[in-house]
């Protein structure tokens, strides 16, 4: 690549060197990386083409592509990631939130009318993603979230104060409700669901850069299912509620835990593709 770029050069080369190793989208990967290396919206670049970078913004450029072209998600290499239109920082600790976790605020969210100033409790909170959302569009709700990552509580408790959510937000490092003494009205999660023999077969987009911790839900996939379902059950208020994000194929297997655990009938939510992503229950 050339020896001093401006933006536009470095915008081309990018996306010559991205479609070369087989990105899906060259052209927004390159403009999304020369952005964040040089601190300006991609939506700015075509204006300021011509300006010339400097020694430290091509030797961030020239890492950018390097990684890129390894396959790292845009999303690690900037540490940002856009969930429910707000913006959340990421680190190797935390899951990169994926799309359709928003079916989980979605579901939560239509329950508004029921709770008048909610106490909700994420279990493995990773980025805060989940409880952050749910806060911003519920003002009257307040949050606890857990997560067994040291690591993922930082990153959470930093999103909630970027996004002037620190004040009703607590989060905290455990091993699900282990020490939880509060009563909840609302228990999310979204816990690891991938089976040992779906590991092996994880795309290396997935299995190189999310946290193992994330994604291990052990033989059959189902073994935070074990563990949490009886513990958020344990400190749920009459009437409360949990809503779990599920794995492909696995309505049927949570669906029976959680009437084993004293919830009543499940509520389906499906996900844009039409998969039934979230598994909500009402304690009885
Ligand atoms: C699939 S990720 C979800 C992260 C985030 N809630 C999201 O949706 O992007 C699962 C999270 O559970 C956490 N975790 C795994 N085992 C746990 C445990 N025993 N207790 C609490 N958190 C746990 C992981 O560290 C990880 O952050």
């Amino acid at each position: 690549m050339a020896q001093q770029w401006t933006i536009g050069r470095a915008v081309t080369e990018l996306t010559a060197a991205f479609s070369a190793a087989g990105l899906d989208t060259p052209r927004l990967d390159a403009r999304i990386l020369v952005g964040h290396a040089v601190n300006l919206e991609p939506s700015l670049l075509f204006a300021r083409a011509d300006r010339i970078l400097t020694d430290a913004e091509s030797v961030l450029v020239r890492d950018f592509a390097a990684r890129r072209q390894q396959h790292e998600p845009v999303s690690r290499i900037t540490g940002h990631r856009g969930f429910w239109s707000l913006d959340f920082l990421l680190s190797p600790d935390t899951l990169d939130p994926r799309a359709d976790t928003e079916t989980l605020v979605a579901a939560v969210l239509e329950r508004r009318a029921q709770y008048p100033s909610p106490r909700i409790l994420d279990l493995g909170t990773g980025t805060g993603c989940i409880l952050l959302a749910i806060l911003k569009d519920w003002p009257e709700a307040t949050g606890i979230g857990i997560d067994l990552n040291p690591g993922a509580v930082e990153m959470a408790a930093r999103n909630a104060a970027r996004l002037g959510l620190a004040s009703r937000t607590d989060f905290r490092v455990g091993n699900w409700c282990d020490g939880v003494t509060e009563k909840l009205d609302i228990i999310v999660s979204n816990p690891p669901y991938i089976t040992d023999s779906e590991m092996d077969a994880l795309a290396p987009t997935v299995a190189r850069f999310d946290p193992a911790l994330a994604l291990r839900g052990g033989a059959d996939g189902l073994g935070a299912y074990r563990a949490l379902i009886p513990a958020a059950r344990a400190v749920l208020a009459d009437g409360g509620r949990l809503f779990l994000e599920i794995g492909a194929a696995q309505t049927a297997d949570v669906a029976a835990l959680l009437q084993n655990n004293d919830f009543g009938p499940e509520v389906a939510h499906r996900d844009l593709a039409g998969f039934v992503r979230c598994l909500e229950a009402v304690t009885v």
